[in-house]
């Protein structure tokens, strides 16, 4: 069942778990993510982010999305992660994504606001719900969406306050301490200034970054209003790590290594979903 934002993270946000948003960008990574979501019987959200736009558009992201959905019982919701580019984002919206994260997080702030607001008022016309960020998040190793100059700047919580006023945005990304990628050292969670935002706002907030991070650091800001996990890079290595390995003991028919690849990507995205409460 094809569901949006807004729609999959009200239960979440009221009863204190989180939806995880896993990133997708091939056959296998879809099939993947929402066999993981069924067999737990948790709702998923597939996150196809403008950086994979080389390998599929919009249209068959969802394309698969929707046909895959239709044979689950739990809902799924098809997203658009990361995107600055608002032609893109107007025709995620037109494809059939039920959501758009704008990201103007490295715009002055007036900017973002006149933009997420822009976008939020075209979305919302349309049943799309949208996120954006405030902040913006360092980058760690083995990251594919960071960039190297890409620094640490926690979202101030009466600045968000503020944004959310204006946007009307559906949920909220922040910066508190997590990583884009693994982590280099140990991880420092800034839970306090989570629960500052969480006091400010009224709004299901994102966690960027999920891969490496300690469950109890996860489920202290669930606790604090986190209500979207985003995880990419573990899945990445991990899929990539089994396939090699398997590789050195078979060479499978390539229709058989992409089925194991799909039992990979579920096996990474179900440690996740069990980690989200
Ligand atoms: P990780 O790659 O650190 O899991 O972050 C994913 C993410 O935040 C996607 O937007």
């Amino acid at each position: 069942m094809l569901v949006n934002l807004k729609e999959i993270l009200a239960p979440a946000y009221e009863k204190h778990y989180a939806v995880g948003s896993f990133n997708c960008y091939s056959y296998e990574t879809f099939r993947g993510c929402i066999a993981a979501g069924e067999e737990t019987g948790k709702p998923v959200i597939a996150a196809f982010g403008a950086a994979y736009l080389k390998n599929m558009s919009l249209e068959t992201a969802h394309a698969i999305v929707a046909s895959l959905a239709r044979e689950v019982r739990v809902p799924v919701c098809l997203h658009l992660d990361h995107c600055s580019d608002m032609d893109i984002i107007y025709r995620a919206i037109q494809a059939g994504f039920g959501s758009v994260m704008y990201d103007g997080s490295m715009l002055p702030f007036a900017e973002n606001v006149a933009n997420t607001h822009a976008v939020c008022h075209v979305a919302h016309a349309c049943g799309v719900s949208v996120e954006a960020e405030l902040g913006s998040l360092a980058v760690g190793a083995d990251s594919h969406e960071g960039r190297t100059e890409d620094v640490e700047q926690y979202t101030d919580p009466a600045a968000a306050r503020e944004f959310v006023a204006a946007t009307e945005v559906d949920a909220l990304a922040v910066s508190i301490g997590t990583v884009h990628g693994l982590y280099k050292g140990t991880p420092h969670i800034r839970t306090d200034i989570l629960a500052d935002i969480h006091r400010a706002v009224d709004v299901p907030l994102v966690l960027h970054g999920g891969s490496g991070t300690p469950e109890e650091d996860l489920r202290a800001c669930i606790a604090r209003g986190i209500a979207k996990i985003n995880v990419n890079t573990e899945i990445s290595s991990a899929v990539v790590a089994q396939t090699a390995d398997l590789l050195t003991r078979e060479k499978p028919h390539y229709s058989v290594l992409s089925l194991r690849q799909v039992d990979y990507v579920k096996a990474a995205v179900k440690k996740y979903i069990g980690m989200f409460g």
